[in-house]
């Protein structure tokens, strides 16, 4: 039995081709995985599906129904969580879920939601107050309600921490029918294997269709096959790096936190954060969602004012001289905010002004950047209609364009897929080696050895520091995912 029948199915865009001539069947009652490269066209094939887009050419059926013209037949039926999910930003937790209960129809019944989200004690917070992983939770919950027949998730765990994924599938798994058919497009190829069934498709076209441990039985073999099906991937000298000009000379705590502290009436976000990252050293700020690990960023650029204590970027107090000590900065945020009716050229453009790029050298340097950044194919299209892996793409490239000797990165890699996470890290190991200190977070524990230092961090505490071997023998494990999972449940204990 199969939920999706597709049969040649086309749609492109005015340059791009989304869709080409796909065909793909979704079998009743499993979890189907749709993994891809960055506007592979996961994003489209999910909304092509539930009849939101449509196709220019083939056939196609969800449920048995035509997607287009039997919409209103399908849509009950539908469980779709989009990438920007429609929280309600106003309301509470507890008043998004009964909501969201209320247009379905459904009981108020959230304990379980509740549990498996770890939201419970922070129901009556307003949604827009939640760290990126908590929205997505919430998202997702929300979109289980009412137990639909077929769910489409699109990329829910972008953001969500490591113990926190496992908990998601496990809630997917959980709360459904057996009969539920899942659709669910990732970027994390550690979740392979949670599949039944996996889907990899590139430029359109679906390049691997079957179980996961057929393709490779553990993740790293399996993220080597995607790879090697996507073309491969081959490391270059980062263009970025060669062409970076580092002026400042300091080379003891160019980015040093002092004891930063955040309150939101008597909730500590962040408690007691100190450390002191020196010249060309990535630092890794690593942590559960809701850990404070945003709010310490946006203390130390000078975005939220710290209830105590401060931060110094290259020697300049942030709270004291803040436009001296962001100037010394490039900071790409977790969530993408960039103007979003500009186009990627036009961003890039602005950027350069405000950073005070001379007239005469930013045409130049954008077209480079664009080159460097593989953006050209999309250099005139508007940068809210690109694909998540793009965006981040074009944030990362707008943090750097004025050579900033520190680079603050949020979750640069989130919803960014394999290929374009090596060439970012390839960016990232490149410029620190010349003399780029970066701050970065992450919730991929494979990027986390990338890291010089790591700090971890939870309820707004450092709750251990070190290089990442130091970490490990800490834990007593072998690899970062467990050592993340093990000192966070002995603080949880203490
Ligand atoms: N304006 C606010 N009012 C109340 N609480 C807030 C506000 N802003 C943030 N918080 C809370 O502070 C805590 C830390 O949030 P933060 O965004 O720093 O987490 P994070 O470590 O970056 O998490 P993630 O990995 O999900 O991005 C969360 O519990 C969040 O809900
Ligand atoms: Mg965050």
């Amino acid at each position: 039995m199969n939920t999706v029948k597709i049969k040649n199915l086309t749609k492109t865009f005015v340059k791009i081709t989304a869709l080409d001539n796909l065909s793909l069947n979704i079998e009743k009652g499993k979890i189907t995985g749709l993994i891809g490269a960055d506007g592979a066209g996961k994003t489209t094939l999910l909304r092509t599906i539930i009849g939101l887009l449509i196709p220019d050419s083939g056939d196609i059926s969800t449920l048995g129904f035509n997607p287009v013209t039997q919409k209103n037949e399908l849509t009950p039926l539908i469980g779709y969580m989009p990438q920007k999910f429609g929280l309600y930003e106003d309301l509470t937790v507890l008043e998004n879920l009964t909501l969201y209960a209320d247009l379905k129809n459904v009981p108020h019944n959230f304990e379980k939601m509740l549990e498996f989200t770890k939201l419970a004690p922070f129901q009556d917070r307003l949604a827009g107050a939640l760290s990126g992983g908590m929205k997505q939770k919430l998202g997702l919950a929300c979109t289980l309600l009412g137990n639909p027949e077929f769910l489409l998730l699109d990329e829910p765990s972008v953001g969500v921490d490591p113990i926190s994924r496992r908990d998601l599938m496990q809630m997917v798994r959980e709360m459904i029918n057996p009969n539920t058919t899942v659709l669910w497009s990732t970027a994390y190829l550690d979740e392979a294997h949670s599949f039944d069934t996996a889907v990899v498709i590139d430029k359109g076209k679906v390049i691997y269709d079957g179980r996961p441990h057929d393709l490779g039985a553990t993740a790293q073999e399996f993220e080597n096959k995607v790879i090697d099906l996507m073309g491969g991937y081959k490391q270059e000298p980062s263009k970025i790096a060669e062409n970076y000009t580092l002026l400042k000379e300091i080379k003891e705590c160019t980015v040093e936190a002092d004891n930063l502290e955040k309150k939101y009436g008597n909730f500590y976000a962040v408690k007691n954060n100190s450390f002191c990252i020196n010249k060309g050293e990535i630092f890794g700020l690593l942590g559960p969602n809701g850990a404070g690990k945003s709010t310490s960023f946006k203390m130390m650029c000078g975005l939220a004012k710290p209830t105590n204590g401060t931060a110094k970027i290259m020697g300049i107090d942030i709270t004291k001289d803040p436009e001296k000590a962001r100037s010394n900065l490039g900071y790409m945020a977790q969530k993408f905010s960039l103007y979003g009716s500009l186009t990627v050229r036009e961003n890039l453009e602005f950027f350069a002004s405000a950073y005070g790029i001379k007239f005469k050298n930013r045409t130049a340097k954008v077209q480079e950047i664009i080159e460097v950044f593989g953006l050209k194919d999309f250099a005139d299209q508007k940068s809210e209609e690109l694909p998540l892996g793009l965006k981040q793409r074009l944030s990362m490239a707008c943090a750097l364009i004025h050579n900033p000797p520190v680079l603050f990165l949020d979750e640069p890699t989130s919803g960014v897929d394999v290929i374009t996470r090596r060439d970012f890290w390839n960016h990232i190991t490149s410029l620190a080696k010349k003399g780029v200190t970066i701050l970065v977070t992450t919730h991929f524990m494979d990027e986390a050895e990338y890291c010089d230092r790591i700090s971890l961090f939870y309820h707004g505490e450092t709750i251990a520091l070190g290089t990442p071997q130091e970490l490990k023998d800490k834990a007593g494990a072998k690899t970062m995912e467990e050592t993340f999972i093990t000192l966070i449940k002995e603080s949880e204990g203490e």
